[in-house]
């Protein structure tokens, strides 16, 4: 087969903003505990951080951080978090039916996202609690000093605000498994009552509203609507999350879920539009696509939920996918989708990012290691800069169970006009054959090759394991030649792929 693109400076969706390269730390199995933090380890520094996880998280690029949950937040009391840590209370987490013992909390997590380089973005609980305890998280975070929570922050050790800018108006709150999950109505009144209060404490903040847990949710729209049709006025962005997997052994398909993003991504900006044509406002709302990845939700339902009323296991392996070659190439592909919405999804977290659906595995007293997913995501962190730019593609189509007519190969570009840098990133989703692709950069002036990665296995289903942490690794794709301003590569089947000129 064979596909044909053009990268052109002048195609221009929109400038890629840092932020869409975020993750998300939440309590749940061995993300924080065993994961991020565990003070035995050898590798751990002065503050119990493992510092071999550290240099991945560094070396994977994350930008911001969401935390501390995922539906763990809808249950959280803050205040646990914080002070002498002998003095912390052990909860029940009704989320994921486990131990709490909060000797991790905002003050621990704050220092590691210092360390990591990345950006703290809290989720505030919006199931159990409401309008006060969030004004007080924030006081407690962002007011420097003289005031009762501020000076509270400062005995209990950190004498500089956090100061934290993006905060998540709860989780998920359309999910019927969310502690406190209301109707859309209910939920925009109290998230509009909650923005307000936290923008009379703290102007400079922006907030996310939650939209969908998924586009298949049976409210998908109608909730996007009513939520923003409440709160345009008071947030930034609306939340989309997405997970995929392959069902039934439906590879096609399967490699196919950036369809679902893109239209979930286009869907959710049609709604917010409307509701912006409807208020007549000026003001346009992004996405936070602020939980995204493949996370095989039916090895969940059967293998990992604890449901023992009598054991609230600490730190158990809950959520602990392997991922694959094919996983990596899905991942890869949602980054495409990502990028090719520049112009609104302007904030993104990888879910999760250490064990629990991470990219990052550890085990406990021994090593860390890269999963599959891992490559795409860093190489794109690395190489995504400047603005993204549409491809005009011209691929064949297969067709797929899920989603109908798709196309065969993915692409997106990004740009720096400063430097001068082009990177573009290629799927190609033939299970069996090679792609050849043609990309005229003639646009682009006198150009040559940088640098080639291309992730791939003979075996879709190969993984790294503790055994064999480096079986899958991106390799060169010595096919890439450049000739007269036109770029020619060969994709192996399945395979993900970015080629950096400059
Ligand atoms: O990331 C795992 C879980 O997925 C999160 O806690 C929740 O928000 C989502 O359903």
């Amino acid at each position: 087969a064979t596909a044909r693109l053009t990268i052109d400076p002048r195609f221009r969706v929109g400038e890629v903003n840092r932020r869409v390269f975020g993750s998300f730390v939440e309590h749940l199995g061995r993300c924080v505990y065993d994961g991020i933090y565990e003070p035995g380890h050898p590798s751990a520094d002065e503050d119990g951080f493992r510092a071999d996880v550290l240099e991945l998280v560094r070396e994977l690029g994350v930008s911001t951080v969401r935390y501390p949950g995922g539906n763990f937040v809808s249950g959280y009391r803050w205040e646990d978090g914080v002070g002498p840590r002998e003095e912390r209370p052990r909860r029940l987490d009704l989320a994921w039916h486990s131990l709490e013992t909060n000797q991790v909390g905002l003050h621990e997590f704050a220092r590691w996202n210092a360390k990591a380089g990345s950006e703290l973005m809290l989720a505030v609980n919006l199931g159990t609690r409401g309008v006060q305890e969030a004004l007080d998280l924030l006081e407690y975070s962002n007011v420097r000093s003289g005031s009762a929570l501020s000076d509270k922050r400062i005995a209990d050790g950190t004498a500089e605000p956090f100061d934290v800018r993006m905060w998540c108006l709860g989780n998920e709150m359309d999910g019927p498994w969310q502690l406190g999950h209301r109707s859309a109505e209910d939920y925009a009144k109290l998230a509009s009552q909650t923005a307000k209060a936290m923008r009379q404490l703290d102007p400079r903040i922006q907030l996310v509203v939650c939209g969908s847990s998924n586009r298949q949710m049976p409210t998908f729209g109608a909730w996007e609507r009513t939520v923003l049709q409440h709160t345009y006025a008071d947030v930034d962005y609306i939340s989309c999350h997405a997970y995929y997997f392959e069902r039934g052994g439906d590879l096609a398909s399967f490699l196919a879920s950036a369809v679902d993003m893109d239209r979930f991504i286009e869907d959710v900006v049609a709604t917010a539009d409307s509701v912006k044509a409807e208020l007549g406002s000026s003001k346009t709302i992004e996405i936070s696509f602020d939980e995204w990845n493949v996370w095989d939700q039916d090895r969940f339902e059967n293998v990992d939920k604890i449901t023992d009323i009598e054991q609230w296991p600490y730190a158990p392996r809950l959520l602990e996918d392997v991922y694959t070659v094919a996983d990596a190439v899905v991942v890869g592909s949602l980054l495409v989708s990502l990028l090719k919405h520049s112009d609104r999804v302007t904030s993104a977290s990888l879910a999760q990012l250490v064990n629990v659906i991470g990219p990052i595995m550890t085990e406990p007293g021994g090593p860390a290691w890269r999963q599959t997913t891992f490559f795409p995501f860093a190489l794109t962190s690395r190489l995504a800069r400047g603005s993204a730019l549409r491809v005009e593609l011209e691929t064949p189509a297969y067709r797929t169970g899920a989603y109908g007519e798709v196309p065969l190969v993915d692409a997106v570009a990004t740009h720096d006009e400063e430097t001068g840098a082009t990177t573009v990133f290629l799927v190609n989703r033939n299970l069996a054959e090679a792609t050849t692709v043609t990309v005229d950069v003639s646009g682009l002036g006198n150009v040559r090759i940088v640098e080639t990665h291309t992730l791939n296995d003979d075996d879709p289903y190969a993984q790294n394991t503790l055994e064999e942490p480096d079986r899958v690794v991106p390799v060169e794709n010595k096919s890439a030649a450049l000739e007269e301003g036109v770029l020619t590569v060969e994709l192996p089947p399945v395979s993900w792929t970015a080629i950096a000129l400059g």
